[in-house]
């Protein structure tokens, strides 16, 4: 994966705010947002007890051997380039695992990060709007780092880093590297656009020429990612339609293999 252009990371170099517990490291972002807290504050917690996941589902983590982290954004940005923000986390989230282990890490649309076509990581842009009236996105990422054991129902979906690379990792390294990476791609998607990100994401893709099912009832096949960040799919009567994540407010609703 082509690496964004290196910067002098300030958000790495800013000790997160470390919860031995927290309900989400979400709410937690949150709360600091609004009280005003700057760009690239982070927020890491040992065990979440509520982790939220996509779709309303829960974000469950072995306590101790998880990466659980919020970072809070002010995006200078259209509403509508948000929901890019969670491509820009995963190209970055594939990139810092990819570094840190050597693995060959793989991105389902929209945000899904997987190594053997299985799952080690999940993104969940939240936003809301500032008293200010300005945008602010809480971006959490859930990486299941040192866990050796998932529950048989998970098992076939599911893997940690240390699985797949057969030792355990450093957290503290990992969670290092994911914010190197995470400020790098986030100042190009600033200044430069989705343009970088759309390449870096698409050489990574484990979604386009497979078969996904995108909402009940349809389905098609994965055939782009367009301009913009939307899955393009050309359903089975031929038509070919955009699939675009939730906005960084909503869900991402992502299609089923
Ligand atoms: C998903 O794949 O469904 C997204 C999972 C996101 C989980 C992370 S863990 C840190 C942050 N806090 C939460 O409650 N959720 C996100």
């Amino acid at each position: 994966m082509t690496r964004a252009r290196d910067v002098v990371g300030a958000w790495a170099t800013r000790p997160p705010i470390r919860l031995a517990e927290a309900d989400s490291t979400q709410t937690e972002a949150r709360s600091l947002a609004e009280a005003g807290a700057p760009e690239g504050t982070v927020v890491s917690a040992e065990h979440q007890t509520r982790g939220r996941g996509r779709g309303g589902r829960r974000w469950v983590d072995e306590p101790g051997a998880a990466l659980l982290m919020s970072i809070i954004l002010r995006p200078a940005a259209e509403v509508s380039r948000l929901p890019q923000l969670s491509l820009v986390a995963a190209v970055a989230v594939a990139e810092a695992a990819g570094g840190e282990t050597g693995l060959r890490i793989a991105l389902d649309w929209p945000n899904d990060v997987l190594v053997g076509g299985r799952k080690v990581a999940g993104i969940l842009a939240e936003s809301f709007a500032a008293r200010d009236g300005r945008v602010v996105v809480i971006l959490g990422i859930g990486v299941n780092v040192n866990q050796r054991y998932f529950p048989p129902d998970l098992a076939e979906r599911a893997t940690a880093l240390a699985l797949e690379c057969g030792h355990a990792l450093d957290r503290e390294k990992l969670l290092q590297a994911v914010l190197e990476r995470l400020e790098a791609w986030y100042r190009r998607w600033m200044e430069e656009g989705f343009l970088p990100i759309r390449e870096a994401w698409r050489r990574a893709s484990a979604t386009l020429g497979r078969r996904v099912t995108i909402n009940e009832g349809v389905g098609g096949m994965a055939l782009d990612l367009a301009e913009d960040g939307a899955l393009l799919v050309k359903t089975d009567t031929g038509a070919v339609i955009r699939h675009v994540a939730g906005s960084a407010e909503g869900e991402q609703d992502a299609p089923r293999h």
